[in-house]
């Protein structure tokens, strides 16, 4: 009887799932009714399974709040999607039947098309160097959600609240999810739009913070940078070559062994006069800290004979013993982030170590958690985290919380930079993450290659992510692994320029533009001057990801979501609403209808070299731009130029945020919105300015207008 059922099962999630569907979704063989759907908003449902409801669900920390029952049953009028819930070899399953045409997008960070119609991806955070295992299908982030858009343009959205390992199934029109887990809900949100499904599930996901002016500079990192003085030496040289830079970045050789919060005392023996050197440069200092501590005898580390004295450890599945794992320094313990005091106690060394040394930033790294020779590089699922105190997680096993170690770690982290600087914006940058972990940190993706295929795959790759609420996010620019060249780095940064994170990073091979002949130092200056000529709109769209809940990259669709000629355009792509980029290795890009123009950032005649992306102004619209500088600080915000392409109607509107750049005096109304109008007058460009919010004065005293060129 029971292999019967079992023979059933696995057929039905074979053949029958389709099928079972469109038998009124459910009542066929393994798939069981939906239980209870609540409404927790005018467009938002949450279905649960029979064996679940509202009152027994137990939410992941996806949502930024857990959402409010507005009542039983779907909303007035509800037009959208339903969800039928099964069972594939004894692992819950939930099923959703998409109208005929629609596209899938969203689903987080793996390799593949931008468009995921028959992808399936595998939600189990995994350090995949040169994303070379599991087809790359699986990589350090995971991201439970799908982003529908129909024929029309309208959208929506699914979430399934799991956070065990899980695979989400996209067939041409049908949306599987299966988790390796308990039962979980549903969420489905209906919308108008594309833009409209982000900004719901930044509503429930929450907003990305906003982060500091510094954070958006291009920044320069390598593994493998020997000591403070070559640090401090690159440092240098970017201001001697004159090619922009804001961040110098830590990688885990200023360390003592790679032990976490340690320094080298021949390489780093002065981290403090280090950062001052560096911060009289006008750079900010962003140092790596991993989760996992050298497990060595008592009396060499503070901090790990604390952790062990106060059991902070992660369990192995006996409960009793320390589980010990081998990453960079050898064999190490892991602190349980799913425990309330550890991440108090984490948030409290990070709080020392920064303040301390004068750091700016912190990046957390291998913290899916990676282990070395670990099966699926990470712990062995039977460990045991969590706890019983209030803000623990129930005492569980590393299978379901092994996708949200990461996201606890740079919660704590987070919060220990909050500690050090109240006064300002944390800037903390992460490998693994989860679903809404976007409240806690930022994103690169990863142990990328030197490759033209990299190089392109990157664009997809950011995009999804940003369709997946993670809209700070970018690549190691010039590829992390194998060795970069000349054009390589000359074309990644033609466009890499543009992605909302903007960091050259590099394992041992050494990649500073310089190393690459004067004709890459050249094309590399203009592409970040560029950048940083864009920073008063790029500034702009940060604040309407972190107070709108928009993306900072958007695919070309968003231009027009009802041209499907648009939906699987992945080379060229936008930033914010009205910029679309064009990299200089695209091939015939799909592009919006109507007139947009070539926009100029820069006076140089340089900027149109042929490594250079191509940047196109919508129609109607004006983007504010400023000279470039060696670094954010030294921007001229009050000298500005609207880039403005007029629209039929003889208008271009811009929108320009400003603000202080570092704090949270904005939040109590110190910032400003300005809308400027571009129109002609007798022939001649004139501006006005209208301001939509805030009371802080402008810094802004003179504008000039440049328009557009045709394309
Ligand atoms: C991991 C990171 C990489 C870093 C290296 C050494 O591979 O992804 O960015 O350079 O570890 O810390």
């Amino acid at each position: 009887m029971k292999a019967k059922r079992y023979f059933l099962a696995a057929l039905a999630a074979l053949f029958a799932a389709p099928a079972a569907l469109a038998a009124d979704l459910g009542g066929e063989g393994v798939v069981t009714h939906a239980g209870a759907t609540v409404t927790v908003g005018p467009t938002q449902a949450i279905f649960f399974p029979a064996q679940l409801s509202f009152a027994l669900w137990q939410p992941s920390p996806l949502w930024a709040e857990v959402p409010k029952p507005l009542g039983e049953g779907l909303p007035d009028g509800w037009k959208g999607l339903k969800v039928a819930f099964g069972e594939d070899r004894g692992r819950p399953q939930a099923f959703i039947q998409a109208p005929k045409g629609t596209d899938f997008y969203g689903t987080g960070e793996v390799v593949g098309t931008l468009r995921r119609n028959g992808w399936q991806i595998t939600l189990w955070n995994t350090d995949n160097y040169g994303y070379g295992t599991y087809d790359s299908r699986r990589l350090y982030q995971s991201h439970p959600w799908v982003l529908g858009v129909r024929p029309d343009g309208s959208a929506f959205g699914v979430i399934a609240d799991s956070t065990y390992r899980g695979t989400i199934d996209l067939g041409e029109d049908t949306i599987r999810f299966v988790f390796e887990g308990d039962v979980f809900p549903v969420l489905i949100l209906e919308a108008t739009s594309p833009q409209d499904a982000l900004r719901q599930l930044a509503g429930l996901t929450g907003k990305m913070p906003m982060p500091p002016l510094w954070a958006l500079g291009y920044q320069q990192s390598r593994w493998g940078y020997k000591d403070a003085k070559e640090c401090l030496g690159v440092a240098k040289t970017m201001r001697e070559k004159q090619i922009p830079c804001d961040v110098m970045w830590m990688d885990i050789d200023y360390m003592d062994g790679h032990r976490i919060f340690t320094f080298s005392p021949q390489g780093h023996p002065d981290p403090k006069g280090y950062m001052g050197e560096l911060h009289k440069l006008g750079f900010k200092g962003v140092w790596m800290i991993d989760p996992a501590f050298k497990n060595e005898p008592e009396g060499k580390h503070p901090y790990f004979d604390e952790a062990t004295e106060r059991g902070f450890w992660v369990k192995r599945s006996d409960g009793k013993t320390d589980y010990v794992g081998r990453v960079w320094p050898g064999d190490c313990k892991f602190p349980d982030f799913l425990r309330a005091d550890v991440r108090a106690w984490w948030a409290e060394i990070n709080r020392r170590f920064v303040s301390e040394n004068a750091i700016d930033g912190l990046w957390n790294d291998m913290n899916e958690p990676a282990v070395f020779g670990g099966f699926s590089h990470t712990m062995p699922i039977d460990n045991l985290h969590g706890g019983d105190a209030p803000g623990d997680f129930p005492r569980g096993p590393h299978a379901r919380y092994h996708n949200i170690y990461g996201l606890n770690m740079i919660r704590a982290t987070r919060e220990g930079l909050l500690r050090a600087y109240p006064n300002r914006r944390p800037f903390v940058l992460t490998r693994a993450n989860f679903l809404g972990g976007h409240r806690y940190g930022y994103t690169w993706t990863g142990d990328n290659l030197s490759t033209d295929s990299h190089m392109r795959l990157a664009v997809p790759m950011s995009l999804n992510l940003s369709l997946s609420g993670q809209a700070f996010n970018g690549p190691d620019l010039g590829g992390f692994g194998n060795r970069s060249n000349p054009k390589l780095m000359r074309q990644w940064a033609g466009f890499g320029a543009f992605f909302p994170f903007c960091r050259n990073h590099s394992a041992h091979s050494p990649q500073e533009p310089w190393l690459f002949g004067e004709e890459t130092v050249a094309a590399f200056r203009v592409a970040i001057e560029r950048r940083y000529a864009l920073m008063p709109y790029l500034y702009t769209c940060f604040r309407n990801a972190a107070v709108e809940g928009e993306t900072v990259m958007a695919p070309v669709f968003f231009a027009d979501p009802a041209d499907p000629a648009l939906r699987r355009e992945e080379q060229a792509f936008m930033v914010g609403a009205d910029l679309i980029v064009v990299p200089a290795f695209a091939k015939n890009p799909a592009l919006p209808k109507g007139d947009w123009k070539v926009a100029k950032l820069l006076d140089a005649p340089a900027e149109q070299g042929p490594d250079q992306a191509k940047l196109l102004l919508r129609p109607g619209a004006a983007i504010p731009v400023c000279k470039p500088a060696q670094h954010t600080g030294a921007l001229d915000l009050a000298n500005l130029t609207l880039v403005a392409n007029l629209g039929p109607d003889g208008k271009a509107t811009a929108l320009l945020y400003e603000d202080a750049g570092e704090g949270y005096a904005f939040e109590k109304g110190d910032y400003r919105l300005t809308r400027f109008t571009v129109t002609l007058r007798d022939g001649k460009p004139a501006v006005s300015a209208e301001t939509l919010s805030g009371n802080r004065p402008t810094a802004v005293k003179t504008v000039t207008v440049r328009l557009a060129d045709a394309k």
